[in-house]
């Protein structure tokens, strides 16, 4: 794994402009985030996140909190590095975190690979859903539940989504659009969740099954799972959403509430192009 403290020097020079970073490491690696738990801490923590695919620099100096059962819209114009942002917080092995610390209920993740950040209940949904073939709707949401910790026995998630009840003997990849972003949200619950991080799941699917996933997240709202939701459709996002994290060339410019981005025309205009 990429010693995240190793470049640091590099990439604060390089910046020229994180001249406080070493300090809130040494800091944070001493004594970790504040006891997670109190009101007004934040349940994640991204801290100063710097990622690259190879040379590319992408994600560029990242920070911002998630309180314990908010959501979180994060959005941004294509290519301003939310999947990005979402993929270094889940560990994948792309892109590679090299500068800063992601804490999630007083856990390191920064130190994590992909797999441990899972078992630390991080799920991250991605865009292409990575529904499994060949396998029946039930089997994916099996298969999910091979490893511990398991999280929703398969009755609860049938109740939550009777669309998958009625299909669950059916091959996952013949179902709709809409079917199988439901069954990629399902099989993220079907595992221990602690955070939810959700590319674009309304990517491609017909206004009336946008409003059935949209259903379905409100009822994940309600059960009061943080999460982070990526979402090319601004609005439907920020409907949901309590909070609104806007990303520009790797950079955070928007850190607010979500009404406020809804009130606020020229910040949609600027950043979202709505
Ligand atoms: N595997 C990769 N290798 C190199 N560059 C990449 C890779 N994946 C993404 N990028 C680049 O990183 C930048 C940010 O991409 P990212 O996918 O994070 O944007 P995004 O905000 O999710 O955009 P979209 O709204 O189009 O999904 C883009 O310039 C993209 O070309
Ligand atoms: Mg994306």
């Amino acid at each position: 794994m990429t010693d995240v403290t190793e470049t640091k020097t590099v990439t604060d020079t390089e910046n020229g402009q994180r001249v406080t970073g070493g300090n809130r490491d040494n800091q944070s690696q001493t004594q970790g985030p504040k006891a997670p738990g109190r009101e007004g801490d934040a349940f994640l923590q991204v801290r100063d996140i710097h990622a690259y695919y190879g040379e590319s620099y992408i994600v560029q100096g990242v920070t911002f909190d998630v309180r314990e059962s908010e959501i979180v819209a994060l959005l941004g114009r294509n290519g301003a590095g939310k999947t990005s942002t979402l993929r270094t917080i889940a560990r994948t092995d792309t892109p590679a975190l090299k500068h800063g610390e992601i804490w999630l209920h007083g856990v390191p993740l920064h130190r994590k690979r992909s797999f441990e950040a899972a078992q630390e209940g991080v799920q991250l949904v991605p865009e292409d859903r990575r529904i499994i073939q060949g396998l029946t709707v039930e089997e994916n949401l099996m298969l999910a539940q091979v490893e511990e910790p398991k999280g929703w026995e398969l009755e609860k998630i049938y109740h939550h989504f009777p669309r998958l009840a009625e299909r669950r003997k059916q091959d996952a990849v013949t179902m709709s659009g809409g079917e199988q972003q439901m069954l990629a949200v399902a099989r993220a619950l079907a595992r221990e969740i602690k955070l939810l991080l959700l590319d674009e799941p309304y990517e491609g699917l017909a206004p009336t099954i946008v409003q059935e996933i949209e259903r379905i997240l409100e009822g994940v709202k309600e059960l009061g799972i943080t999460t982070i939701i990526v979402e090319q459709n601004a609005i439907a996002a920020l409907h949901l959403a309590d909070r609104a994290l806007i990303l520009d060339m790797g950079e955070i410019v928007f850190d607010g509430t979500a009404q406020e981005v809804l009130d606020n025309d020229d910040l949609r205009h600027e950043y979202l192009a709505i």
